[in-house]
Formats: C-alpha cells, sequence, structure tokens
C-alpha cells in the first residue's frame, strides 16, 4: 500500500500566541503532538514580517523536533542564510507579498530562473532538499525542473476553492501536472486549503508523496480540543471552590 506523508503547518499555533504577545500555546508542544499522533513532518514558514513563526521558534523547532522540518520561506539572501545556518530537512520556496493573509498562489518559477537557480544550488550544497511551491501547470513545472529543484509542491487552493461544477476540471488539472512532474524525476507534494471534505480526492493521486495542511487541523483542533479543557477547567475550579 502506497503512504502518502502528512506534513503537518503549525504556524497558527504561533499566531494564536503571539495574539497575546506571552508563550501559551508553545508551538514546541506542539510539534511534539504533531509526532505524537503519527504524522510524518512538520511545516513551519518564517515570514519576512514574523507574523507567527519567529526566528527563535525556527531555531528551537529544527533544533529539537523529532520529525522532519520543511522550512517554508521567500526566496531573498536573508532566508536563504538563515535556512543554511538551521539546516532544516527541506526548504519549500514561496511567494510572499506582506498585505496577503496566506500565500495566494504558486511561485512564478518560469522568468525567475536566474534569480532562482543560485539560491536553490546554496540550499542543496547545504544538504537541504529544496521545494518550489507552484500551480500546477506545465511551463512552472518545466522551470521548477530546470533551476534544480527537488520537489514541487503544488498550490491546491485553486481546486478546494472551485464551485463543485470547477473542481473535477482543477482536480484533473492537479493530476496531469503531478504526472508530468514525477515523469521529470521531481517528487510530488501538494498543501493549501485542504480539509476533511477536500483532501481524499487530492491523496488518491497516485504520484503525490506528501500533504502539508495547516489552517484546517489548527482550526478543527479547537473543536476537537474544546470539551476537554473546560471540563479540565471546571474540575479544577469545583474543586478548589469546594
Ligand atoms: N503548503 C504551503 C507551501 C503553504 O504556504 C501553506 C500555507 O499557506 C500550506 C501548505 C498549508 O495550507 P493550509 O494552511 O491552507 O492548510
Amino acid at each position: 500500500m502506497r503512504n502518502i506523508r502528512l506534513g503537518v503547518n503549525i504556524d497558527h499555533v504561533a499566531t494564536l500566541r503571539n495574539a497575546r504577545g506571552g508563550t501559551h500555546p508553545d508551538p514546541m508542544r506542539a510539534v511534539k503532538m504533531v509526532a505524537d499522533a503519527g504524522a510524518d513532518g512538520v511545516t513551519i514558514h518564517l515570514r519576512e514580517d514574523r507574523r507567527h513563526i519567529r526566528d527563535q521558534d525556527a531555531e528551537t523547532i529544527i533544533k529539537h523536533s523529532i520529525l522532519p522540518v520543511n522550512l517554508e520561506m521567500a526566496a531573498n539572501v536573508e532566508m536563504v542564510n538563515i535556512a543554511c545556518s538551521l539546516r532544516p530537512n527541506a526548504v519549500c520556496i514561496v511567494p510572499e507579498n506582506r498585505t496577503e493573509v496566506t500565500t495566494e498562489g504558486g511561485l512564478l518559477v518560469a522568468g525567475q530562473e536566474k534569480k532562482l537557480t543560485p539560491f536553490i544550488q546554496q540550499l542543496k550544497d547545504n544538504n537541504i532538499r529544496v521545494s518550489l511551491f507552484i500551480d500546477p501547470r506545465d511551463n512552472e513545472i518545466e522551470a521548477a525542473g530546470n533551476v534544480g529543484a527537488d520537489i514541487v509542491e503544488f498550490h491546491t487552493g485553486g481546486y478546494c476553492d472551485a464551485s463543485l461544477l470547477n473542481r473535477d476540471k482543477k482536480l484533473d488539472d492537479l493530476i496531469a501536472a503531478a504526472k508530468r512532474a514525477d515523469k521529470l524525476g521531481i517528487e510530488v507534494h501538494a498543501g493549501h486549503g485542504l480539509s476533511f471534505d477536500n483532501v481524499a480526492p487530492v491523496s488518491a493521486i497516485a504520484e503525490i508523496k506528501e500533504l502539508n495542511i495547516g489552517h484546517f487541523i489548527i482550526g478543527e483542533a479547537v473543536f476537537s480540543g474544546l470539551e476537554n479543557v473546560i471540563k479540565e477547567m471546571n474540575h479544577i475550579i469545583r474543586e478548589a471552590s469546594k
């Protein structure tokens, strides 16, 4: 049986922590839970504005995680230098726009080969696997091969956000893109917007080796965990006020 890997993106544990400016909830505690729960990897995104994961989080997580860490980041000198000093298992290069709420589309590799190739080489020279987060389009897959990417991660936002009428077409695009990348010898990952409702058809694409899922897992965890936390809090309060 084929075992597709699950990478869990824990950025939004840090988003919640940062909302109060304290230390709770601790992203490193989430990393341990991700491992205990049977996931295969941890993904963190060190954004230019550090709105969720911060430098100290990245350092601690990469140093202490028992799971492989996939570091998402923009392609620039600062980030490539940070990655080369922290040495995560993989780096996923994503487009970054300061004002966006999340990564809205794939990286434009075609046309940026000259800029990306030296960054990718520097990362690979430091034994870091390099993934490019791209839309499932032929020209981007070819360009990813040309710049030496080990992996492409297909942005599944177009599929997840499509109306029911359009969803089959978007899934077909993902299937065709996965086959094309696989033929070129590039490992295929996918992610963005995946949830209980839409993950199954993507998981069934034979060439996809890994899915990276964040927002839905962290959001849904609130509902899975809320009851237990309320019961525990109530228990402590009742015991103390007897
Ligand atoms: N993969 C990449 C490269 C991402 O940037 C993100 C976050 O945008 C994800 C996967 C996870 O997406 P989501 O949080 O929607 O599950």
